[in-house]
């Protein structure tokens, strides 16, 4: 592994890139790049023996709540307002209390597409009811309801009020100090963590789907992560879908097509790739020109470079995380107890 590699351009997993100087200066310089190993025709992969929870809780309000013929939607007690989001499958909104003006939730809405197909990674049934599964913990955006009409399904969840790690990294102008980054950090792996042992694996941990709620003036930024978009999350122990984002996907996620994988093993790896991002300003595997094969050259050989004002605590919490081995990989559990996150940072 070498130490202090060169500067070159971070993107926005599905989006937007963004480029980084030497001095970590950030910064947006274009829309780009589609889901790295995302459900396209050539891997969406049937999945073997899925384990799939066959209905969502029963809906609060029918089925079938209709948009007004004038102004805004409306869907149960709830207003529809502005786009605050968009990722590769679904658009968040900004959704209010009909009646009130403060806007208290987020809604994503998910088309019904593929909801009938138990063997498609992007069923959106299996999103909620999965999402459902890990969001009692403060590290896991929470859901507040959910419901749905002949068209899509209405996620409605906390709204986070800061924003996402993305646009935190992308104003930051200096790298963050590692006190801070430790406290933080924390909060994604405990969020993770709590996935796991509910038998989730998340399957495409990247900055843009960790969401941040404010909280007072202490450490870690001030404050809190919390895990998003459960699209792409799965039960199964082992599984053959190349699915994701190529920047944040595990050597063995690539080979998905020769050998099933272990998804949670995958996702410490991707929560490996956001740690590097938040410590180092830009993607560990990334190249010049961005071009998808070398990025997969590039993490299938597994090297990576470590700048130098990465402390020793870091670099090992690193090494453990984005070991090519996933036998040798660390769990998240066993991440927590990493010597980075009990001062040492
Ligand atoms: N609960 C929320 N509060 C605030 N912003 C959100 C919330 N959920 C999603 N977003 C924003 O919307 C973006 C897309 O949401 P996400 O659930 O990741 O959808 P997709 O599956 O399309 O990627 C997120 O990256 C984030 O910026
Ligand atoms: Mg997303």
């Amino acid at each position: 592994m070498a130490i202090g590699g060169p500067a070159t351009p971070v993107h926005r997993a599905d989006d937007i890139m963004i480029a980084r100087t030497p001095e970590r200066k950030l910064s947006l310089t274009g829309t780009a790049s589609t889901s790295a190993v995302g459900p396209t025709p050539e891997n969406n992969h049937k999945r073997g023996d899925d384990v799939v929870p066959s209905t969502v809780s029963a809906y609060p309000w029918p089925i079938g709540s209709r948009m007004p013929s004038r102004g805004a939607k409306r869907i149960g007690p709830f207003t529809i307002g502005d786009k605050i989001g968009e990722g590769s499958c679904a658009t968040v909104r900004k959704a209010y209390r009909t009646g009130y003006k403060t806007a208290a939730y987020a809604c994503k809405v998910l088309p019904r597409v593929g909801e009938r197909d138990n063997a498609s990674v992007l069923n959106p049934l299996r999103e909620i009811s999965l999402h459902r599964l890990c969001s009692s913990h403060p590290n896991v955006v929470g859901i507040e309801a959910v419901a749905g009409d002949d068209t899509n399904h209405y996620m409605f969840q906390h709204l986070a009020n800061s924003g996402d790690l993305f646009d935190l990294l992308d104003k930051l102008r200096t790298n963050p100090r590692e006190t801070d980054v430790s406290k933080f950090f924390k909060g994604i792996l405990e969020g993770l963590a709590h996935c796991h042992a509910v038998g989730v694996a998340h399957r495409d941990i990247k900055i843009e789907n960790v969401l941040l709620e404010k909280e007072g003036e202490g450490g870690g930024f001030g404050l809190r992560p919390m895990l998003c978009d459960f699209g792409f999350a799965t039960t199964d122990e082992w599984s053959s879908d190349a699915c994701g984002t190529l920047d944040y996907a595990a050597p063995e996620v690539l080979k998905a097509k020769v050998r099933p994988y272990q998804p949670q093993k995958s996702d410490v790896w991707s929560a490996g790739v956001v740690l590097y991002v938040i410590l180092v300003g830009s993607l560990p595997f990334e190249v010049a020109n961005n071009s998808k094969r070398e990025i997969r050259r590039r993490i299938l050989n597994g090297a990576f470079d470590i700048p130098r004002h990465v402390s020793k605590e870091a670099t090992e919490l690193l090494q453990m995380m984005l070991n090519p081995n996933p036998d040798l990989r660390s769990t998240a559990e066993e991440c927590l107890r990493a010597a980075f996150f009990s001062g040492g940072g």
